[in-house]
């Protein structure tokens, strides 16, 4: 039966039509038997995403690491995911009013056990095949000794980042290089991959400076920077021993491209708690922590949301001054972008759903344009 189901998968059609009144797909997938005859699955239906620039309420779901569980506790090998199947559950209840995910690395833990694989991709079937699901690659896809990973270390138990580019689609020129841009109507998305080398002069630093240059922020204002590890700022118990509060060589090197392009948020998974900072730019807040934010930029919000399912991780015991909450807990973001100048942002625990932190930013257009700090190019009068 296994093997069917994975027959199903490649050989299987893909039937399909297109409604133009109402922007919707209906499929199922087929598998074909060796007298010929046919096994369907049920049909599923998904929309259309909405072009780059348009304007219509999107709704956003971002988190990482959460892996998979069973309900009676049967899981043997991997059984360090215990909020997995509640975020799956809230994200499945809430999915009329989600239209993208995007599972930000540490995917399933699988670690080399392909039977893992199946299993997650199981659990998330009900939200996989009616809204697209976007992943980012973490250390447990990707990496392993020797294998042009950038950490040296045995996180993926051989995978080598093979299973999730053939398990899940992602627009990257090079899948085996996991960063990719991607646009969803208002949204720009550019995912990092924090498992390669991503340093100034290296292929990947192109791939962002050009994905965070390239959008026009008056058709996608909402410009959203997404990668695994924290390159930014995390207060994580290990980040804070290492006295980082970072990965090491991660906001050194990309943070004047957050700030020259305006990213609003910069997402990251890896460290399993949630953690908002304030607008911050070279370790300095340049704006205190709001729940409404209105005018010009002045720097990028930093998120940990890796409460996604696995095992959480303790927060360092030094406070830092650009932490602004932090939740010890499971949980997931969700982005609703109502127009152009209307954004929302809030974390919600996997446990109850409800809505625990948030904040909104409005802004004009023209408030993109204003210079703020080492945003604009340094100008001289002098000749
Ligand atoms: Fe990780």
């Amino acid at each position: 039966m296994a093997n069917q189901t994975s027959r199903a998968s490649v050989c299987g059609g893909k039937l399909g039509y297109h409604d133009l009144a109402l922007d919707w797909y209906t499929y199922r997938l087929g598998h074909r038997l060796f007298n010929g005859s046919y096994i369907w699955s049920w049909s599923y239906s998904f929309k259309t995403s909405p072009y780059p620039g348009q304007d219509s309420l999107q709704r956003v779901v971002i988190f990482g690491d959460m892996g998979k569980a069973e309900a009676d506790g049967s899981n043997e090998y991997n059984n360090f995911q215990p909020g997995s199947l509640n975020t799956t559950y809230q994200l499945i209840k809430d999915l009329n009013n989600i239209d993208l995910v995007i599972h930000i690395g540490d995917i399933c833990y699988a670690n080399g056990y392909i039977s893992q694989w199946d299993q997650f991709t199981s659990q998330i079937e009900p939200i996989a095949s009616v809204v697209p699901y976007m992943i980012g690659s973490g250390n447990h896809e990707r990496d392993w000794p020797g294998t042009g990973s950038f950490y040296g270390n045995k996180d993926s138990g051989g995978e080598c980042g093979v299973l999730a580019e053939t398990m899940f689609y992602v627009p990257a020129e090079n899948r085996a290089k996991f960063w990719y841009s991607t646009d969803y109507g208002m949204f720009r998305f550019c995912i990092a991959d924090t498992e390669h080398d991503w340093r100034p002069g290296t292929e990947q630093y192109k791939f962002i400076e050009h994905c965070l240059s390239s959008v026009d922020r008056q058709k996608q204002p909402w410009l959203i920077f997404l990668a695994h590890r924290v390159l930014g700022y995390s207060s994580g118990a290990y980040y804070g021993l290492e006295g980082s509060f970072e990965e090491p060589m991660g906001r050194e090197s990309l943070q004047e491209l957050w700030q020259k392009y305006k990213v609003d948020i910069a997402f990251y998974g890896h460290v399993h708690n949630y953690e908002r900072t304030c607008p911050i730019y070279q370790n300095t807040c340049l704006r205190k922590a709001s729940h409404h934010y209105s005018g010009p930029f002045a720097a990028t919000t930093h998120v940990v949301v890796g409460g996604g399912g696995a095992s959480l991780a303790t927060f360092s015991s030094i406070r830092t001054h650009w932490s602004y909450f932090q939740d010890f807990d499971f949980g997931f973001v969700k982005l609703t972008a109502f127009n152009h100048s209307s954004l929302l942002f809030e974390y919600k625990k996997s446990s109850d759903g409800r809505v625990y932190d948030y904040f909104t930013i409005s802004r004009d257009y023209r408030d993109i344009l204003a210079c703020t700090v080492d945003s604009c190019s340094r100008t001289t009068l002098a000749t």
